[in-house]
């Protein structure tokens, strides 16, 4: 323990505390949070931009492992996230086509930060602000940030929060709040890369995945959703049963090729039994969306979510440039993002559900990572 720690809380096998992350040329001091729930289960975050620093799971032979993505150095967060390693992405995940949309008869112009689009709001969002923060309970912190009104080109002035919680079962759970003075878009994500053998471990190409999904939004070779539904069932894309990430990710077919690999949206199902109930609060009902499994280890992590879509992006752009934790160059396919949100382009296609906020209206949803056999 540094002499910047602060224990936060501790009890019950809860414990929480606060140290310095780095302080930046401006003078601004970054923290990090630490949370532990009693089996062990141990996630870093820190309050530049909510980003999701690392998540130790316990493992059956006592020790743990870091299941996600995350930068070496601090300062590297500022600026230096090309790929969005933990990142909360708000108030706009995924792309816009032409980054522009109209809402309300008013057409409103973002700024091009991928070709011909916008992606994930721009190259200044919220991934690089200093949020407040506020403990909730021994395993739950509230991060939130004030948005000004057109910030990254959106209107409205939005109070927005992202809480991570840890439950009892070895549950990772983000719990998302928005409130705008003016109607405005709102589709946040977590963009955390998976690896269950731990972030160091080489490519997830042999990890199995099942997502709860028949169907997907066709995206060009620009990655933009143009309304078009393709049903899975058959194809190279298919994740219905359980399959290898890596067996049919060279395969020949046109979604593969545009996006160099799984970078694409599923339609996740909503039928009854999907609708586990596990997770629910008393205004979200969650789905099941899917489980990620590590073969030889038998571990597995399934996510949950009320949101209607799931991008599944398998590390395709990796070209060693982003310095991992410890040193580690992170390679192509080294870890898998499954970024449960409002389908991508949804704005500018009115059939998709809408990820509009109305005016004053508080807006909620959750997505959960619950890992199990580790
Ligand atoms: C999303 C996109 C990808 C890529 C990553 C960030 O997942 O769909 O194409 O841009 O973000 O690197």
């Amino acid at each position: 323990m540094n002499s910047t720690t602060i224990v936060l809380f501790q009890f019950g096998g809860f414990f929480m505390e606060k140290s310095l992350f780095f302080k930046a040329d401006d003078g601004t001091e970054y923290s990090v949070y630490t949370i532990r729930n009693k089996n062990g289960l141990c996630a870093k975050i820190t309050d530049l931009g909510a980003n999701l620093l690392s998540l130790d799971v316990p493992t059956k032979d006592g020790g743990t492992v870091d299941v996600v993505l995350g930068l070496d150095k601090p300062s590297d967060y500022l600026g230096k996230n090309k790929d969005y390693l933990g990142c909360v992405v708000a108030r706009v995940a995924n792309r816009i086509g032409g980054a522009a949309f109209t809402l309300n008869g008013t057409r409103y112009e973002l700024e091009k930060n991928d070709g011909n689009n916008n992606l994930h709001s721009g190259s200044h969002s919220l991934i690089e602000r200093l949020y407040s923060v506020e403990e909730i309970s021994g395993a739950s912190l509230r991060f939130s940030y004030d948005s000004p009104d057109g910030d990254m080109g959106l209107p409205g002035r939005m109070q927005f929060a992202v809480t991570y919680t840890l439950l009892d079962d070895n549950s990772l759970v983000f719990d998302y709040e928005a409130v705008s003075d003016k109607d405005t878009l709102f589709n946040p994500t977590t963009h955390s890369y998976f690896n269950l053998l731990g972030h160091d471990h080489g490519t997830i190409l042999d990890h199995t995945l099942t997502i709860n999904s028949d169907e997907m939004t066709y995206a060009n070779a620009e990655s933009i959703p143009d309304g078009t539904i393709r049903d899975l069932n058959g194809t190279p894309m298919d994740f219905g049963e359980a399959k290898p990430i890596g067996q049919d990710i060279g395969a020949d077919y046109d979604l593969l090729k545009f996006g160099h690999g799984y970078d694409h949206n599923y339609i996740l199902k909503k039928d009854a039994s999907s609708m586990t109930g596990r997770y629910d609060t008393d205004d979200l009902k969650l789905s099941y969306g899917g489980c990620l499994c590590e073969p030889s280890t038998g571990r597995r992590m399934e996510f949950y979510t009320d949101l209607p879509g799931v991008q599944l992006y398998t590390s395709n752009f990796f070209d060693g440039g982003s310095i991992g934790k410890g040193g580690v160059h992170y390679n192509k396919n080294a870890a898998v993002a499954l970024e449960t949100q409002y389908y991508p382009n949804a704005i500018n296609v009115p059939a998709f559900p809408q990820p509009v906020i109305k005016s004053g209206e508080k807006k909620r949803t959750r997505t959960v990572y619950h890992f199990d056999a580790f």
